[in-house]
């Protein structure tokens, strides 16, 4: 072998990639085979060589060299990545019924006959974190976190140093653009290893493996996540160009091939009863593996319905995830405190003797109402038991009056906000009782506030809990138009503990990004009683302008007139939502709020996602038999084109789509003018207008 100093250029450069070759296999060998080849000395001297002929040839450094996987020096801040396809989350089902439901949708939604089976691919669900992995031309090239599953945080340098991800795709039948979709996760033992660690260097221990993955990935040096050996399992996709085609299991087989590491358990189930049969093994199993799973997912197997059934509300309709039974624990009530929200719902909130519970430590559990308290006849000092299920708030199941102390009180409901003294209401039919104080309540207001800048809201980076909190009480925000001219305090904010130069300026150049946010984070951030992100977007797809939008809003307002009856109309939009943006409407503080926000901040228009399709902002209404998809399908692909789904014919309609035995709707499509489509003519004009 010719020695390093004595290498031209050339010889360098072949070098290099047959060391990145060499090595990269070798890594496959020992970290997802578990058969490693050559002994640890052989690989270092590898290790090595690669490194002192980057040395001597740092332009020559390649893409997929080996020695990424210790890490880059650390940068400032993770840059924003929009991902190809979204990364969505998964419906959860709790028993054995929901899945067999599960399944049942879906033949509903295909139309399937009796003799058509659902495949399934059975998948750990992995208790992590997801991450998206661009390849381009074989090479990895843009690592992300989920993020708000639109736009992700760049963490290529950190996914660098995962053994199992491959810098390069191996052969060379891959596609040319890839998402890889997995999820990151810590081995149990890497996790106690850490820990022992940390206590040894005077720094907090993570929790669980979860935080502690979390907490390595995210980290701005990535020296320190390549020492902290995180793991990589594939399970799925986003972009893939050209478009994949056969089975979500024959995708798996390629990425193995291509060398990513898919988790050994994953099976492939002819039915449901197979599918179930595998939860069962799987949770005896559970607690051998090496790393932490919450559940099952199950994927319909066949690519061409999965393409079909699409997703709705962020969740693919094709899949599915079946959690394990929540964990249990016994602990005891040391205080029941109300915790007042943003939109003035008084919580009941149990503080509870701290208690490991399914590896996280719980201190506090919520008692969701007075009538839950009653129900449960929950008191200070009892005994319960709590259980926490993945990510949903611990709750208190049920009190052990064996050992309910002696001379114990009934818990009594506050009928004043204990922030703000103003009295609380009930109303009728409501479980919850409310703070009647408004704005004028500190807690509502930095609830409000808080809701604000949250993820899906504007979503202002550095503008946290904490801080909002902070300028709250020191007074520089009142309301979120105040957060658009906190410039003017500028020299108070960095007299605060905590604040420099850089960090204030970051601030205000982050604030000053999200002057323009979409219509419909817009809408969100306002903070409505039920109108959460989906409906936002359904406002914002509907009105389509934020004037068009605060008109008709403002002209509902006395519960009667077109504006009135044409938001009780909109598809998905039901009474109790219509009643309580009016309500939000009337109010005039909320007036004067919104009015601040607008000076200061626009919405931009609603944009369908896909403009270019012939259906975008068309309303459609189907009517008679479809024979190439179900109803469902027809009005899930039209929505996903960008169209309004209508439930009858009107001025309104664009087009009439009449399968067999049409009945009076065509008449009256007929009567009005409205363009009518037969099921070919519908069927040519989704033709190739892949769903994104
Ligand atoms: S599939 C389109 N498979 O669970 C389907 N997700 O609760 C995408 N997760 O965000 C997800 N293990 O982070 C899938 N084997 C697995 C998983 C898995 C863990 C996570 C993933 C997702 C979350 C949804």
């Amino acid at each position: 072998m010719t020695a390093v100093e004595d290498l031209n250029a050339e010889q360098a450069a072949a070098e290099l990639a047959r060391l990145a070759a060499e090595i990269a296999y070798h890594d496959r060998l020992y970290h997802r085979d578990d058969a490693p080849e050559i002994s640890d000395g052989d690989y270092d001297a590898l290790r090595r060589r690669n490194d002192a002929i980057e040395a001597r040839f740092p332009d020559l450094i390649r893409a997929d060299s080996p020695s990424h996987r210790v890490g880059a020096p650390p940068s400032d801040v993770f840059d924003k990545v929009t991902h190809g396809r979204p990364m969505l989350s998964l419906g959860n089902a709790f028993d054995g019924d929901e899945i067999r439901e599960f399944i049942s949708r879906v033949r509903r939604f295909l139309g399937l006959d009796d003799g058509d089976n659902v495949g399934l691919v059975a998948d750990p669900k992995i208790d992590g974190l997801s991450a998206s992995l661009r390849y381009e031309a074989g090479q990895f090239t843009l690592g992300a976190t989920r993020g708000d599953g639109r736009v992700g945080e760049d963490i290529t340098v950190n996914l660098r140093t995962l053994r199992d991800l491959p810098l390069r795709l191996i052969g060379d039948d891959w596609p040319d653009r890839l998402e890889v979709r997995g999820e990151v996760y810590m081995t149990h033992e890497d996790f106690e290893a850490l820990n022992v660690q940390r206590l040894a260097d005077d720094e907090p221990p993570f929790a669980n493996p979860r935080n502690a993955a979390a907490g390595s990935l995210r980290l701005l040096d990535s020296k320190i996540t390549a020492s902290r050996n995180l793991h990589f399992f594939a399970y799925a996709w986003g972009d893939m160009t050209p478009p994949p085609s056969g089975s979500h299991w024959d995708m798996l087989g390629r990425f193995k091939q291509w060398g990513f590491t898919v988790n050994p358990k994953t099976s492939r189930c002819a039915d449901v009863d197979a599918a179930l049969a595998f939860y069962d093994d799987l949770a005896a199993a559970r607690t051998e593996l090496p790393y932490d799973i919450d559940g099952v997912v199950y994927k319909v197997d066949c690519l061409d319905w999965q393409d079909r059934l699409g997703m709705v509300s962020r969740a693919p309709r094709w899949a599915i995830a079946y959690k394990f039974p929540a964990e249990q624990a016994r602990t005891r009530i040391l205080a029941i405190d109300i915790q007042v929200g943003r939109t003035g719902a008084l919580t009941p909130v149990a503080r509870l003797q701290p208690v490991t519970v399914g590896g996280v430590v719980v201190s506090n559990a919520t008692l969701h109402n007075q009538d839950e308290i009653k129900r449960k006849d929950v008191r200070v000092g009892d005994t319960v038991v709590v259980q926490r299920a993945g990510d949903v708030i611990p709750q208190v199941v049920e009190v052990v009056l064996d050992l309910r102390p002696k001379g114990s009180a009934e818990y009594v409901f506050p009928d004043k906000c204990p922030v703000c003294g103003s009295p609380a209401e009930r109303e009728d039919g409501e479980a919850v009782w409310r703070c009647t104080g408004g704005l004028l309540c500190a807690a509502q207001a930095v609830e409000r506030l808080r809701h604000f800048v949250s993820r899906d809201a504007f979503d202002i980076e550095g503008l946290g809990e904490k801080q909002i909190e902070e300028f709250w009480r020191a007074e520089l925000i009142k309301n979120p138009a105040d957060i658009f001219i906190l410039e003017a305090h500028r020299a108070a904010i960095l007299e605060r503990p905590g604040w420099q130069e850089t960090s204030v300026n970051n601030l205000f150049k982050a604030i000053e990004a999200r002057r323009h946010v979409s219509l419909d984070r817009f809408i969100h951030a306002l903070g409505i009683r039920h109108v959460g992100e989906t409906t936002a977007r359904l406002l914002a797809k509907t009105y389509e302008t934020w004037d068009n939008f605060l008109d008709s809003m403002q002209a509902a307002r006395n519960r009667a007139g077109d504006a009135y009856d044409a938001l009780k109309l909109v598809d998905g939009i039901g009474p109790k939502m219509a009643e309580t943006l009016v309500e939000f409407f009337a109010v005039a503080e909320n007036i004067a709020m919104i009015a601040a926000l607008a000076e200061a901040a626009s919405p931009e228009g609603f944009v369908a996602p896909r403009g270019a399709t012939p259906l975008a902002g068309k309303t459609i209404v189907f009517t008679g038999a479809l024979e190439a998809m179900t109803r469902a399908e027809a009005k899930a692909r039209a929505e996903n084109l960008g169209a309004k789904v209508a439930g009858s014919v009107s001025k309104a309609t664009d087009y009439l789509v009449a399968g067999a035995d049409a009945g009076s709707k065509a008449a009256k499509a007929r009567d009005l003018g409205v363009a009518t489509l037969d099921e070919a003519e519908w069927l040519a004009m989704i033709a190739g207008e892949d769903e994104g």
